[in-house]
């Protein structure tokens, strides 16, 4: 079914496409049939992590529902978790269109879309309104005008907002589309961050009698030494888990084909290694510490490769786009087989 259906949304451009699917997928869900989308009910595979408990290790990735728009509809496709956002503490527009490209050949996209969402007051509206029951992840980040030195205040207003209505808050601080933000994954920029948001969280915690575990979602553009450091960061902060990785800026992998040289970060098949490799490195350093495996998943044994780079959960964003709701069955199922090997 969703081949017939890629195949008309693939003639609209790819920002329209997506609203055209949301939407597509809203009216599914309404007239009860989301689940038959995804090929039936929600794999079980539960496992407890970071204190939550997820009925299966696949989940959806930040950046497709930015709002929190469709969060009952796509919560019914069997994921095991959602994240919503990037949610800045303002709206605003994102980068001039167009800022989505698909490369089908290559099974990646190329998106500057900017952060583009209607900021942190609107999401937590969604979220309140949703009927999903499942584990909601809540990504933050920064408005474009806010310097980078004063990122750290629009994290704090974002934290503050979704703290009573998040399962785990993610903060993003690797995003390629807004200028000089990868920068606060180095140094005592990184330190500096993570320290405040770590000490409000723990504030809100207390106050809510409610854990609500900080998650860091980091660039795959990072050398081994980066890594380490960004590691011993993480542990310094006691955050409660990473996820790697978000979009690449190498292009080596889609040199030639159409769209191959878009401005922003190109994900899909061609970060997949990279991601693994960044994983891989994480858990070396990082024994006991959850990681969220995500770049360029596009099958049950994609899934499974990231797992045994050593990742405890996964998402999907491009995969999702290119093969549709089966995705994410086909992945449960082979983590679950894994698992039981
Ligand atoms: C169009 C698009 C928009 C995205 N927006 C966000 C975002 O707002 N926040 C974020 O943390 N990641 C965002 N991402 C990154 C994805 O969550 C994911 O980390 C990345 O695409 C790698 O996974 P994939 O290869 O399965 O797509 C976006 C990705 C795409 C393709």
């Amino acid at each position: 079914m969703y081949s017939l259906a890629r195949s008309l949304l693939f003639r609209l451009d790819p920002e329209t496409a997506h609203g055209v699917a949301l939407r597509g997928l809203d009216l599914a869900h309404r007239a009860g049939l989301a689940a038959r989308l995804a090929g039936g009910a929600r794999v079980a595979d539960p496992l407890t992590l970071m204190g939550l408990r997820f009925p299966n290790r696949v989940g959806l990735a930040a950046g497709l529902d930015k709002n929190a728009d469709h969060l009952d509809a796509l919560g019914a496709l069997g994921f095991g978790f959602v994240e919503v956002g990037t949610v800045t503490p303002r709206p605003q527009d994102g980068n001039p269109k167009p800022r989505m490209f698909r490369l089908p050949e290559a099974g990646a996209i190329i998106n500057r879309m900017g952060f583009n969402n209607a900021g942190v007051d609107h999401l937590v509206a969604r979220v309140k309104a949703s009927r999903y029951q499942g584990v909601i992840g809540i990504n933050i980040g920064k408005n474009l005008t806010t310097p980078v030195e004063k990122a750290v205040d629009d994290y704090l207003i974002c934290l503050r907002k979704v703290h009573a209505h998040a399962d785990y808050i993610t903060v993003n601080i690797s995003s390629p589309n807004t200028p000089g933000l990868r920068n606060l994954q180095f140094g005592e920029h990184l330190d500096a961050l993570l320290g405040h948001l770590r000490e409000e969280s723990t504030q809100l915690d207390q106050r809510d009698g409610r854990r609500v575990p900080l998650t860091v979602k980091i660039a795959p553009d990072m050398s081994t030494a980066e890594v380490g450091l960004v590691a011993a960061s993480l542990t310094r902060s006691e955050i409660d888990a990473v996820i790697a990785t978000n979009t690449t800026v190498a292009r080596e992998a889609v040199a030639g084909l159409a769209h191959g040289d878009e401005q922003g970060g190109l994900s899909g098949r061609p970060v997949f290694e990279a991601s693994n490799r960044v994983i891989r490195e994480l858990r070396q350093q990082l024994p006991d510490m959850p990681i969220i495996g995500v770049g360029g998943i596009d099958s049950g044994a994609a899934a499974s490769a990231k797992v045994a780079a050593g990742a405890d959960l996964v998402q999907l964003y491009s995969g999702f786009i290119y093969h549709g709701p089966a995705l994410v069955g086909e992945c449960a199922r082979a983590l679950r087989e894994a698992g039981q090997a």
